[in-house]
């Protein structure tokens, strides 16, 4: 969609706003503020205020304002619009006007919602929700590989849950995946690693929630419920009909280790996706903060996965501590 050229003296403080996004507000009684720009006097003049009910012709109106490319809103509800694209993930596809930054703010709030949605019903109504926005977060770093490094600025490193885990998997094993070495990255590759990032963890919605918040040691029947979980959770993917073999490796292996001291088979035998997945994993946990531990640096969490070689396959934990020490991502502090 194309975005109409802005009037000079408009400032930062307002943008356009495209028909999709407007069509997708309630009709009569929009939530946010209105601003039109005025030709004659070359300024934009207030419209209409949040909350306000429109008449038909005001809806209307607004129609044809904004098809024209004279209908602003103000970055101070950039709130509210952040909120209601959350809900609608596939907006940010169409909106030229959000900053990156914003965009992967929103991007990963939806993403969160919908995973804590599948953990909690891991059925397939709630599955196909969240399908369809991994796959609109997906396609907006596919368009540019380089905005996962905003991605990983925004690691969830506050009280763990299992959302903020796989939110943090997803995004270090998707920079993993298609780090610049990897030219031959097909976009379908990138898709199915990505929905395998986000789900392999699904088992966990089977452990009891007293368990995982447990600070003691486990009783033996609370451990068997943790070391079944990948097996628990392929089999609930499988149920979903996501068989692909990257989706089985990813909640097959991620706590297998290369020495064989892993679960649930205790192999050596595991697959370069599972490899990097158990990376990605580890790397999650250890850099939020948990029940009985404090979040850990980045950097610190990677220099002790890539000292663990026996464990973690150093063609992933090298890179990963490279990339941290030489602040590819930015300061993450
Ligand atoms: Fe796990």
């Amino acid at each position: 969609m194309a975005v109409l050229p802005v009037p000079e003296n408009i400032s930062e403080e307002y943008y356009q706003i495209s028909e999709a996004i407007l069509s997708s507000f309630p009709k009569y009684r929009p939530p946010l503020d209105f601003f039109v720009f005025k030709d004659t006097i070359g300024q934009l003049v207030s419209y209409s205020r949040k909350g306000d009910r429109l008449s038909n012709e005001q809806v209307e109106e607004l129609r044809s304002l904004c098809l024209e490319g004279d209908l602003y809103v103000s970055r101070k509800d950039h709130s509210v619009y952040a909120e209601h694209i959350v809900k609608q993930l596939d907006l940010v596809l169409v909106d030229q006007n959000l900053k990156e930054a914003e965009v992967a703010d929103i991007c990963l709030k939806g993403l969160e919602g919908r995973l804590e949605e599948f953990f909690s019903q891991p059925v397939k109504s709630v599955f196909d929700s969240l399908y369809v926005d991994s796959m609109v977060v997906l396609e907006y770093i596919w368009t540019d590989i380089h905005r996962l490094r905003l991605f990983f600025r925004r690691l969830r490193r506050a009280e763990h849950s299992l959302a903020r885990q796989s939110i943090n998997s997803f995004i270090v094993g998707l920079w993993l995946f298609s780090s610049p070495k990897n030219e031959e990255l097909r976009r379908k590759d990138f898709d199915q690693a990505g929905q395998a990032l986000l789900c392999k963890d699904v088992g966990m919605a089977k452990v009891p929630p007293f368990i995982l918040s447990k600070t003691s040691p486990l009783k033996p029947e609370e451990r068997e419920k943790i070391l079944t979980h990948p097996l628990a959770g392929y089999k609930i993917m499988h149920k979903l009909d996501q068989t692909f073999d990257r989706m089985r490796q990813a909640c097959l292996e991620h706590h297998e280790r290369l020495d064989g001291s892993g679960y649930p088979q205790r192999t050596k035998d595991i697959s370069s996706f599972g490899r990097l997945t158990a990376v990605a994993d580890a790397f999650s946990a250890i850099v939020q903060k948990r029940p009985y531990a404090e979040a850990r640096e980045p950097e610190e969490a990677a220099r002790e996965l890539s000292q663990d070689r026996t464990r973690f396959d150093p063609a992933f934990t090298g890179p990963l501590l490279a990339a941290l020490v030489s602040e590819s991502f930015g300061k993450l502090k």
